[in-house]
C-alpha cells in the first residue's frame, strides 16, 4: 500500500476488480442487492436522502467470508434499479477494527451514518460512532468526536451495538442492542445533535424468553402501532422478531404486548427499516449465520431481501413487496386460470402470483424438490428437503388469498396472503434449472424480471 493509498482505496480495488467475474457466475443475483464481490451480511444505513434511496451493508471486500467489517453501498432513484457506490466505511481509525451495523439519517445537508466501532482488543469492545457525507454519499468523514458514545450503560455488557436512529418529539432518538442480567434489551439514547447523546435507560428488555442479547434493534411506528424489531441471540427456534407495544417517548419506555416472527424461511436476519416520508420499508439479510454459502466458490456470499412495505392489520405485521418492483418486469409469461400452465414455465428470475385459497406450490430442480409452500387448514407452511418445517397461522378473511413468489437464481421469497407470512429461502438449483408446480387449482400470473443493476463502475 503506497502512502497515499487509503484503506478505502484498497477496499474498492478489491471489491470492484472481481465484479465482472462475479456478475457472470451462475448464481449471481439479478435484482437483489449483493456486493460487487466478497461478503455481505446485515443491511445498514437505510435512508432516503434527496431523491435517492441509499442502502449500505456489512461488507468484507477481500474474500467471500466474514472479516473486518466495512460498509458497502448501493443507491437507487426508484427502489427497483440500483447503482453500486464506493465502499463507504473502512475500519481505519485507532478506535475500530471493524465498522459494525448501524443506521443512516438525513442530517441537514449531510447524509449521516451512525455505526458501531468494534474492537475485540479493547475491553469496552463496542462504541458508537458517526460519519458524514457532504457529497450525496460518495465519501464519508468520521466525526472528530468519535466515539460519540464511548461505553455501554452501567449494568449492561460490552455487547453493545447496532445503533438505529430516528427523530421524534424534535430530538434524535437512538436504540442500541445490548444485554442486561443475561437478557436481551435495547438501550435508549436521545440527542440534540448526532455527536452528543444522553442515556435514557432501557427502552425495553426480554422477560427471559426473548433471547440473551438483542442485535439490530429497530423502532418504528406503522399504522399507529409502535414496533420494535430485534434479532435476538439464543432464542431457540427464532431469529428475527417484531415486538408490538406502546412507546412512551417522555418516559423512555416501551411496553411489550405480543410478538411475531418476521420471516419463517431459513435465510432472514438483521432486518432494518426505513421510513421514506410516506411509509415504512424493511430489508433483511437474506442469509443466516452458520449456514453453507455455496456461492463462495464464485467469489461472493450474501445478499439482501427485496424491499418490503410494512402494514399492521389486526395486531399482525404484513410485509408487502414494494410496488416499485413492478418496474423490474420485462415480460408477462403466464396469465391463466389453469394451474397446469405453471409446469411449462422456465427461467430463474421470475415473479409469480398464485391466486389460491388452498394448495401447495412446489419448486424443484432436475434432481428433486427444493422447497414447498402450502396453504391449508388456516396455516401457511414451508417444507424443506432437509426435513425442516416452518408454519404459521393465517387469518381466515383474506380477500385475495394466495402466494406471491420472487425467484432470483439462488433465492426465493414467498409472501402468503398479502404478506401475512413470509418465507425467505436460499436454493441452489442444479444447472440453474427450475421446475414449477402447484397441486391445486390456482389463477397463475408470471413475469420475467430483469437486471436491477447498472454495470459496476468505480
Ligand atoms: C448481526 C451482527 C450485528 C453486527 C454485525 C457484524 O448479524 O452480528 O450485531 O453489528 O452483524 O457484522
Amino acid at each position: 500500500m503506497s502512502n497515499a493509498e487509503t484503506m478505502l482505496d484498497r477496499a474498492n480495488a478489491a471489491a470492484f476488480s472481481k465484479a465482472d467475474e462475479v456478475r457472470n457466475s451462475a448464481y449471481a443475483l439479478k435484482y437483489h442487492i449483493a456486493a460487487p464481490s466478497g461478503w455481505i451480511n446485515d443491511p445498514n444505513g437505510l435512508v432516503r436522502f434527496g431523491d435517492r434511496y441509499h442502502v449500505f451493508y456489512q461488507h468484507y471486500p477481500y474474500a467471500p467470508e466474514w472479516g473486518p467489517m466495512h460498509w458497502g453501498h448501493v443507491s437507487s432513484a426508484d427502489l427497483a434499479h440500483w447503482r453500486h457506490e464506493p465502499v463507504a466505511l473502512a475500519p481505519d481509525m485507532p478506535y475500530e477494527k471493524g465498522c459494525f451495523s448501524g443506521s443512516g439519517v438525513a442530517d441537514g445537508d449531510a447524509l449521516a451514518l451512525i455505526y458501531t466501532a468494534h474492537d475485540d482488543d479493547n475491553p469496552i469492545k463496542e462504541t458508537q460512532c458517526v460519519a458524514r457525507s457532504f457529497d450525496g454519499g460518495r465519501s464519508f468523514v468520521k466525526s472528530p468526536l468519535n466515539p460519540v458514545i464511548p461505553c455501554y450503560p452501567e449494568g449492561c455488557t460490552s455487547d453493545f451495538r447496532d445503533p438505529k436512529v430516528w427523530k421524534q418529539d424534535g430530538r434524535w432518538q437512538m436504540v442500541v442492542g445490548t444485554s442486561h442480567d443475561g437478557r436481551g434489551c435495547a438501550a435508549l439514547y436521545t440527542g440534540e445533535d448526532l455527536d452528543h447523546w444522553t442515556y435514557r435507560g432501557l427502552l425495553c428488555e426480554s422477560d427471559g424468553t426473548l433471547g440473551s442479547m438483542w442485535e439490530c434493534p429497530n423502532f418504528c411506528r406503522v399504522d399507529d402501532q409502535d414496533l420494535l424489531i430485534i434479532s435476538p441471540m439464543e432464542m431457540p427456534g427464532h431469529k428475527n422478531i417484531v415486538l408490538f407495544g406502546n412507546f412512551d417517548c417522555a418516559a423512555g419506555r416501551m411496553s411489550i404486548d405480543h410478538w411475531q416472527e418476521l420471516d419463517l424461511g431459513e435465510d432472514f436476519y438483521a432486518a432494518q427499516v426505513l421510513y421514506d416520508g410516506d411509509r415504512t420499508l424493511l430489508i433483511g439479510w437474506m442469509d443466516m449465520w452458520g449456514k453453507p454459502y455455496p456461492t463462495q466458490k464464485d467469489g461472493w456470499a450474501g445478499a439482501l431481501t427485496i424491499p418490503r412495505e410494512l402494514h399492521v392489520r389486526n395486531g399482525r405485521l404484513l410485509q408487502v413487496p414494494a410496488p416499485e418492483l413492478k418496474a423490474l418486469r420485462t415480460g408477462k409469461r403466464i396469465d391463466s386460470g389453469d394451474a397446469k400452465s405453471l409446469e411449462s414455465l422456465t427461467g430463474d428470475c421470475l415473479e409469480l402470483n398464485l391466486g389460491m385459497a388452498k394448495g401447495t406450490f412446489i419448486l424443484s430442480d432436475p434432481e428433486g424438490e427444493l422447497l414447498r409452500v402450502s396453504l391449508s387448514d388456516g396455516r401457511a407452511t414451508l417444507t424443506l428437503p432437509n426435513g425442516r418445517v416452518a408454519s404459521a397461522p393465517v387469518a381466515p378473511d383474506c380477500e385475495t388469498p394466495g402466494l406471491r413468489v420472487f425467484v432470483d437464481r439462488c433465492s426465493v421469497e414467498c409472501f402468503v396472503n398479502g404478506g401475512e407470512v413470509c418465507f425467505s429461502q436460499r436454493i441452489y438449483p442444479k444447472d440453474n434449472a427450475l421446475i414449477y408446480r402447484v397441486d391445486s387449482e390456482a389463477k397463475v400470473d408470471a413475469w420475467s424480471l430483469g437486471d436491477a443493476f447498472e454495470a459496476p463502475v468505480c
